[in-house]
């Protein structure tokens, strides 16, 4: 595995792969990586020639200046775990590296950016798609990988890629559960003991959901979600949204076989903690 921090030392190791028209696999990650990572990294090598990671905690991506601060950061932790998954490159650039002049460009994603993440965190997904674009435009690759634990991210960096020209290939993969449900997240190494223990009833909370879906409105089952979550004195509900999974549209009724989402963000504070699930009716 190589670990190069210049696009220059990047696009040098990827010349021959791209003259040979091999498929090249990303994997963008603001590292503090855990298995949900290392899943991204299985299902990229299992498709292509050359896996490469980036590592970049992306400064434009937060709107919140303590939580930039305090994101956890490790880079020789992330390269162990990353070399014992096989992958090939790690592209960690510094900030004057991806930025060296500011990114003023500004995206449009219509009503993709304007609900849940988008809501409560203006700015983060003109962010995302600043670093994400001028990632692929540095790799060139053919496939890129994201959690669906970013479920709204997903279909973001879908549309930015379609604007892009329909490159890369985005694959979502599935959300990655510690043993108790908990959805991973680089963030829950933030959480206190006693938040940690009480963390698992967010994705508890969806499972059960699943299974109302014939007995409760759409309303209804949104507000049991809330109302579950808040009766913990640990965890706060930002928002609880139940959406289309394509155009993330507010659902209005329950359509029998059609699946939506059902997207919570929820402070377990100061940590701010996302999870989804798909609701079959
Ligand atoms: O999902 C993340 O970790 C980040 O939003 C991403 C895609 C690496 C961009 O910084």
């Amino acid at each position: 595995m190589l670990i190069v921090h210049t696009i220059t030392d990047l696009r040098q190791l990827l010349q021959s792969a791209h003259r040979q028209e091999e498929p090249i696999g990303f994997v963008p990650t603001m590292g503090a990586l855990h298995f949900g990572h290392l899943s991204l990294v299985r299902a990229c090598k299992k498709q292509c020639a050359i896996t490469v990671v980036s590592i970049f905690v992306n400064p434009t991506q937060f709107n919140d200046p303590d939580d930039l601060r305090n994101y956890p950061r490790d880079l020789k932790q992330d390269c162990d775990l990353l070399l014992a998954s096989g992958a090939d490159i790690v592209f960690a650039p510094n900030e004057k590296e991806m930025y060296p002049q500011p990114d003023t460009r500004r995206f449009s994603f219509g009503h993709l950016e304007k609900v849940m993440e988008g809501k409560y965190r203006p700015a983060h997904f003109n962010g995302v798609a600043q670093v994400v674009s001028r990632l692929f435009e540095i790799v060139q690759p053919t496939y890129a990988y994201f959690g669906e634990k970013d479920f709204q991210q997903v279909a973001i960096v879908r549309s930015l890629a379609a604007q892009m020209g329909g490159y890369p290939t985005i694959i979502a993969c599935p959300v990655v559960r510690e043993a108790d449900g908990l959805a991973m997240s680089s963030r829950n190494t933030l959480l206190t003991d006693v938040q940690r223990s009480h963390a698992p009833l967010i994705a508890a909370t969806l499972v059960q959901a699943q299974a109302k879906t014939k007995e409760m409105t759409v309303d209804g089952l949104r507000q049991w979600v809330i109302d579950t979550i808040n009766a913990d004195a640990e965890l706060e509900v930002e928002y609880a949204e139940i959406v289309d999974e394509q155009t993330l549209q507010a659902v209005g009724h329950w359509f029998e076989g059609v699946p939506s989402r059902l997207c919570v963000a929820v402070y377990a504070r100061p940590v701010r903690l996302i999870d989804n699930i798909r609701l079959q009716p």
